[in-house]
């Protein structure tokens, strides 16, 4: 059975005790989450317990975006159109401290990965972006293949066929 549920945030889940360590992530999902899923900005999920429906454990965020060229790495723009291409991006992605270092942050990083490799079938994307919130994080990215870009000490991208069935 797995250990978590994941699921689009909806009223069930108590949102108020979440602390992941980045003040600025709690205050979203506390405040802003549920308004920017309402208003098609951000889609929102979250991580509750199998055993516990309403305890938030983690959560992420999914929203379209695009990318110009000239911020792409060198290798990858040589391989694609010169105009901005569209990514998907991981805006937040947190895990509350009394779940940290047990591995949910994977299981959410995959799951939107999935997630996007599951969207790119209707809609094209060349890769995932997210915004890491300093260089430390910037590495827990790292660990799963994506890559600075140029001139941005925190965001990473992952390319497509990293992470598309081909
Ligand atoms: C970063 C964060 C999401 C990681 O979640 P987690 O559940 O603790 O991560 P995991 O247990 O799945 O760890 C996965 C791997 O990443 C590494 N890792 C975890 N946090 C890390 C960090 N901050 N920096 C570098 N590596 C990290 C772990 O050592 C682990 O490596 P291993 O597989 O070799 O053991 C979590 O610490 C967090 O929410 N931090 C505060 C919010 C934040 O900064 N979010 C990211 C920016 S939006």
């Amino acid at each position: 059975m797995n250990a978590y549920r994941i699921r689009p945030l909806d009223k069930a889940v108590d949102t108020t005790a979440f602390q992941c360590g980045q003040p600025s992530l709690d205050e979203y999902i506390r405040r802003y989450a549920s308004q920017d899923a309402r208003r098609n900005v951000a889609r929102v999920f979250v991580a509750t317990p199998a055993s516990d429906d309403s305890h938030l454990a983690g959560f992420f965020t999914l929203s379209a975006g695009s990318i110009a060229c000239t911020e792409l790495p060198e290798a990858l723009a040589k391989k694609l159109p010169r105009y901005p291409v569209p990514v998907a991006l991981i805006g937040r992605l947190a895990v509350d401290v009394g779940f940290q270092g047990k591995g949910l942050g994977s299981i959410l990083l995959v799951d939107a990965c999935q997630k996007v490799a599951n969207a790119s079938a209707v809609l094209a994307m060349a890769g995932i972006v997210v915004e890491a919130k300093d260089d430390s994080t910037a590495s827990f990215y790292q660990h799963f293949g994506f890559q600075h870009l140029p001139g941005s000490p925190t965001r990473l991208l992952l390319p497509a066929a990293a992470f598309f069935a081909s």
